[in-house]
């Protein structure tokens, strides 16, 4: 978080109009990066300073913990679930999809230190999902979820993913890709706009890189940038564009082995040989909110 921009937007916008803050860690649409501690920490000093709830989207909780012991030394010696549970200690509460450092196949919690605000929340859950204890999940789902949380601290797991993720970047590098370095934790991020420079931002560079590879070899990837983030500016009514043109390759985690990822790089040697032959894109249609999800393309 860029604290500084952090208060200037709440002095702006007014702590009034701000219902609660939230910090994803790691950090999705910023190559997969973690959060360190002490931003963390000054992060939730600056909301509850204007009396701001802050909270934490906690689904790769983990692997923000771990790259917090590896990165930064007085850590170093920390066991992973004590650096979690100091992480969790300047939140409010926290947001967690579980598909993620739970390692299940599906569902989430929210969880709330005021325990008024999870007597709320509890009720409008009756009426929207089920009874607090279940929450629209089997049990055997929320046992597998419990077990999961156990599993993701696990340091000698934490490590294999971290190397894991770490050689398909090399692997990628290899074939030719710009890979943003480091390697996050769950995924590596592929520059679209630089390995494929002959295709503007308008043109989704990303997007059509993604193609490509699941052309060549079935590799499935997703865009994290113009589709996602384009924008008009309201004083110049122009588009405003992605810093970066974003393709990330996210790992299930436990699924594959080294062979599938020299295979994923095997893949992308093959589109990089034929880059200049890939094309840009425009959308066909898009829904009114969300649009990378459903967005129909052409190639222009
Ligand atoms: C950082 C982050 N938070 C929340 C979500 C939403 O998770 P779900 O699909 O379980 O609603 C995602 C999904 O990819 C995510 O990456």
């Amino acid at each position: 978080m860029d604290l500084k921009k952090l208060e200037e937007f709440i002095l702006e916008v007014g702590a009034e109009n701000i219902p609660l803050g939230m910090l994803t860690i790691t950090n999705n649409s910023a190559a997969g990066q973690p959060v360190s501690m002490d931003n963390i920490r000054q992060t939730a000093e600056i909301y509850h300073s204007f009396g701001i709830p802050f909270f934490l989207d906690a689904c790769r909780f983990s692997e923000n913990a771990w790259f917090i012991k590896i990165r930064d030394p007085k850590y170093a010696n920390t066991p992973v679930k004590d650096i979690v549970l100091e992480m969790c200690s300047y939140a409010d509460g926290c947001t967690m999809s579980a598909k993620k450092d739970a390692i299940v196949n599906i569902g989430g919690f929210i969880a709330f230190r005021d325990p008024e605000l999870k007597q709320k929340i509890a009720q409008n859950l009756i009426v929207h999902e089920g009874f607090l204890t279940y929450g629209g999940l089997s049990g055997r789902d929320l046992e597998a979820i419990a077990v999961g949380m156990h599993e993701a601290v696990d340091e000698d797991y934490l490590n294999y993913r971290e190397a894991h993720t770490r050689y398909l970047g090399q692997v990628l590098t290899e074939a030719g890709l710009p890979v943003y370095m480091p390697t996050g934790g769950h995924a590596v991020y592929v520059d679209g706009g630089k390995a494929l420079p002959h295709i503007p931002h308008s043109q989704f560079p990303a997007v059509a890189l993604g193609n490509a590879l699941y052309l060549a070899g079935g590799v499935r990837t997703v865009e994290i940038g113009s589709l996602m983030f384009e924008h008009v500016d309201p004083q110049t009514g122009e588009p405003v564009y992605a810093p970066l043109e974003l393709l990330r390759f996210a790992i299930p985690r436990r699924v594959y082995t080294r062979s599938h990822l020299d295979y994923i790089g095997e893949s992308a040697a093959i589109c990089m040989k034929e880059a200049q032959a890939i094309r840009g894109l425009r959308v066909k249609w898009a829904p009114p909110v969300l649009r990378h999800f459903m967005a129909q393309l052409e190639e222009v």
